[in-house]
């Protein structure tokens, strides 16, 4: 099985590789990369006027199989993916029951194989259940297929876990990714602490209760030696101390996700619980230092958190509705509407954060385009204009903060292991 990509203009932020040029991928894998390939026997894909890059990969996914399936499974959340560009997703394991056993992991495995849109990496628990109070098995858990550890959802409170949990983890050769909110500070809260909460008088969730935990894990990460990844970073607080402790060597990297250098509070006022996402949307300075952070590397990777919920939940009162935001098929629009175009990073710098260093710190054989690598491809037209619509997703949750928004930049088509699993209609 051949497939040659014709006359897409490459980009590989990785190997450097750019300009106008051909692709062929032959049973999987990246064969040839030139300026002009003849390969007669190929099914050929015409992709001018369309950028090509390595398959997108996300670091950080819900996928809500086994157990909230109403919400998504694998298959619906496998649709959105290929729809949002995305060859490669880590789906966390927030489930139920929760992924915290090798047994669990091989189930899963198992069952993602069957996916065929795209390749699902699972992400064990840190703790049994993720109940803060017992550590998993990290090197089983590793043999079994997990590709990290996270808690995301249910923070890790313990101190004293946390730094047992990385030390095991990093002699198991697995990254933890931790979500940092200290639950005392957050807990029963749906918005940032500030303007809006107080015009709502509410309760809010305050940046310090997302800076003092990213602070504990980069101390605990410099005693340790182990990487630590920050998940969705939200405030200008958290961007310092993490820019602060890459200069000191210690081994941290972090995401964010593109509703945080995007939206702020203030859409609670409009949409209420369709901007209800942990950590809350915080100010516009916040959004300004989270861009900052992207631009000087010390934002390393876009993520998505697809967190997708059924829409009963989300019309629930504000206090009572799960937060989340339904992610993988607005992602790439978003960040070249918001970063590209408006000349604020450019695409290669894009393109790393959304593949090869989220495939890094994962560390799977992913994310670049060089001769032997997977043939996993995104195609994208890099000026084409869309309106969100919700009721467009393939995923089970439409839960979107971006409906009715146009966007700038549109996947056309998504290729894994040299299979075309989405194309634009
Ligand atoms: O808003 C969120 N939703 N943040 C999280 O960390 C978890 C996620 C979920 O599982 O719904």
């Amino acid at each position: 099985m051949k497939l040659l990509v014709q006359k897409g203009r490459i980009i590989d932020p990785v190997t450097g590789i750019g300009g106008q040029m051909d692709l062929l991928i032959e049973n999987g894998i990246l064969s040839l990369i030139a300026s002009e390939i003849r390969e007669p026997d190929a099914v050929h894909l015409d992709a001018s006027g369309l950028m090509v890059c390595a398959g997108l990969v996300d670091i950080h996914v819900h996928l809500r199989d086994p157990g909230f399936t109403y919400k998504e499974d694998l298959f619906s959340g496998g649709q959105a993916a290929a729809k949002g560009g995305f060859t490669s997703i880590a789906c966390m394991p927030n489930t139920k029951p929760t992924i915290d056993s090798p047994a669990r992991v091989t189930e899963l495995k198992n069952r993602a194989a069957e996916i065929q849109t795209v390749q699902i990496y699972p992400i064990a628990s840190v703790s049994r259940g993720q109940l803060g109070r017992e550590i998993t098995q990290a090197e089983e858990l590793r043999r079994a297929g997990a590709v990290a550890l996270s808690d995301d959802g249910m923070p890790v409170s313990s101190a004293n876990l946390m730094r047992d949990a990385l030390i095991c983890a990093k002699s198991a050769g697995l990254p933890i990714l931790s979500h940092c909110e200290d639950a005392s500070m957050v807990e029963g809260r749906a918005v940032n602490e500030g303007r809006i909460s107080r015009r709502l008088g509410l309760p809010g969730r305050p940046a310090i209760a997302e800076e003092i935990m990213v602070m504990r894990d980069i101390m605990l990460a410099a005693e340790t030696g182990s990487p630590v990844h920050i998940c969705h970073v939200s405030t200008r607080g958290s961007v310092e101390l993490i820019r602060n402790a890459k200069k000191q060597g210690i081994p941290v990297t972090c995401e964010t996700c593109p509703h945080y250098f995007t939206l702020t509070e203030e859409e609670i006022l409009t949409q209420g619980s369709m901007a209800k996402v942990n950590p809350p949307l915080r100010t516009l300075r916040d959004v300004q230092a989270i861009i900052e952070g992207l631009q000087d590397d010390t934002i390393d990777v876009i993520a998505t958190d697809h967190a997708p919920h059924a829409a009963k939940e989300k019309t629930l009162p504000l206090i009572e509705a799960p937060s989340g935001i339904s992610g993988l098929e607005t992602a790439l629009g978003v960040t070249l509407t918001a970063l590209y175009h408006t000349g604020k990073l450019g695409l290669s710098h894009i393109l790393q954060k959304m593949t090869a260093n989220p495939a890094l710190i994962l560390g799977i054989p992913k994310g670049r385009l060089a001769i032997g690598a997977p043939g996993d491809l995104t195609l994208f037209h890099p000026t084409e204009r869309w309106e969100v619509r919700a009721e467009d997703f393939v995923s089970k949750g439409k839960n979107t903060p971006f409906h009715g928004q146009t966007l700038t930049g549109k996947v056309k088509y998504t290729i894994l292991g040299g299979k075309i699993v989405y194309q634009d209609s």
